[in-house]
């Protein structure tokens, strides 16, 4: 009798949006088959809303004990090579916690002098090493359409395992993107969607493959106007804008941050992506980023209801001041990045059905909500 009351109490505290997510989730699931993600080009608006959907559900049935040890027994017959060459903390971390959650082994390469590539093996013979033992690649690289490449590879092997694109040279970071929109529907849920509102891209816009790929994605909505503020030797590159113009996607090009922040719904910032210049000639480092800055100075102009995103890592561009504003969504981000890419996994093993019946059984016992976690 208590073990039920319990129960009753769990669901009373789940909130009238959880559910009704959940249950809309469960109800219209596809299970949408996925199995290489290489680019946002892949995702229509319907996955979008399935796997915003599953991820929640997975963070809901994270909260207790039994629906941790629940998901951790759904993948636990499967192992994945995390192959991350460039630098990373979030992508790499946040993806080795969502194979914990599943219950899935890992194991990593993050320096090719560590591995047989410094022996002269090719990259196409390292990664089908890898499929040889696991069962998924998650890679980032710092050569554009590496994963396309490798998966193009093992497409022609007897062991085509999926192949996740954990960010590309400058041109593609897919992941990051799902993890963007998750978060601005989050964001947006009791304020109309995503539908109609005003984005604005800030920074080093020409080498950020995070706003490349958010930005595509963003077609995915109706109404959606996209601004892009940057001094003009890092705007934007034409291959995006010819992008939104096929879509019919209206946005405008500005260097004035301060007449954008009161008409932006979100503002999304990024650092100096310096890393590249020395391949550039390192004419980047004579301009002044500094006035893509949010400080509190400036943040009095954005409105009540905005929300400040940043993929991470961050340098000047927002002051460490500007945390605890209850508009600065990034470190909500950080945790989303783990939570949609638990829910990607489940979606390519063939597992997301049956985390949404779990999450929208009646009296579920695998559910326990509350504060945000
Ligand atoms: N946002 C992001 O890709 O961060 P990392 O480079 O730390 O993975």
């Amino acid at each position: 009798m208590l073990r039920i009351d319990k129960r009753q109490k769990r669901n009373h505290c789940r909130s009238g949006n959880e559910d009704k997510i959940i249950r809309k989730g469960v109800s219209s699931f596809m299970a949408s088959r996925v199995f290489h993600c290489l680019s946002t080009e892949q995702y229509d608006r319907k996955f979008l809303e399935e796997i915003s959907a599953l991820a929640t559900t997975i963070r809901l049935i994270s909260k207790s004990k039994a629906g941790a040890d629940r998901l951790a027994s759904l993948l636990s017959h499967k192992r994945a090579m995390l192959y991350f060459v460039q630098p990373s903390t979030r992508t790499f971390l946040s993806f080795q916690s969502a194979c914990q959650i599943l219950g899935m082994k890992t194991a990593d390469v993050r320096d090719t002098s560590t591995s047989s590539e410094v022996k002269g093996e090719s990259e196409a013979d390292t990664v089908r090493t890898f499929s040889s033992y696991y069962d998924v690649i998650i890679m980032r690289h710092y050569k554009a359409d590496f994963a396309s490449y490798i998966a193009q590879v093992l497409n022609n092997s007897n062991r085509p395992v999926p192949v996740i694109n954990g960010g590309s040279g400058k041109d593609q970071h897919p992941t990051q993107a799902l993890l963007d929109v998750y978060t601005l529907m989050h964001s947006f849920q009791d304020k109309g969607g995503v539908d109609g509102k005003t984005i604005a891209f800030v920074g080093d816009l020409l080498r950020g493959r995070t706003v490349r790929s958010l930005a595509s994605l963003l077609t995915r909505f109706t109404g959606v106007k996209q601004y892009f503020v940057a001094p003009r030797e890092l705007q934007i590159g034409a291959d995006i804008l010819s992008y939104l113009d096929r879509h019919g996607v209206p946005y405008t090009l500005t260097e004035d941050f301060r007449s954008v922040l009161p008409v932006a719904d979100a503002v999304y910032m990024t650092r100096l992506q310096d890393e590249w210049d020395e391949r550039e000639g390192g004419e980047k480092k004579t301009i002044n980023i500094q006035d893509y800055s949010i400080t509190p100075e400036n943040i009095g102009l954005l409105q009540p209801h905005a929300v400040i995103m940043h993929p991470l890592p961050r340098r000047q561009e927002i002051s460490p001041e500007i945390d605890n504003d209850p508009r600065a969504v990034y470190w909500r981000q950080v945790r989303n990045g783990m939570w949609i890419r638990a829910a990607l996994l489940a979606m390519i093993f063939g597992v997301a059905e049956e985390i949404l019946r779990l999450g929208a059984a009646e009296g579920s016992s695998f559910l326990e909500t509350g504060k945000e976690k």
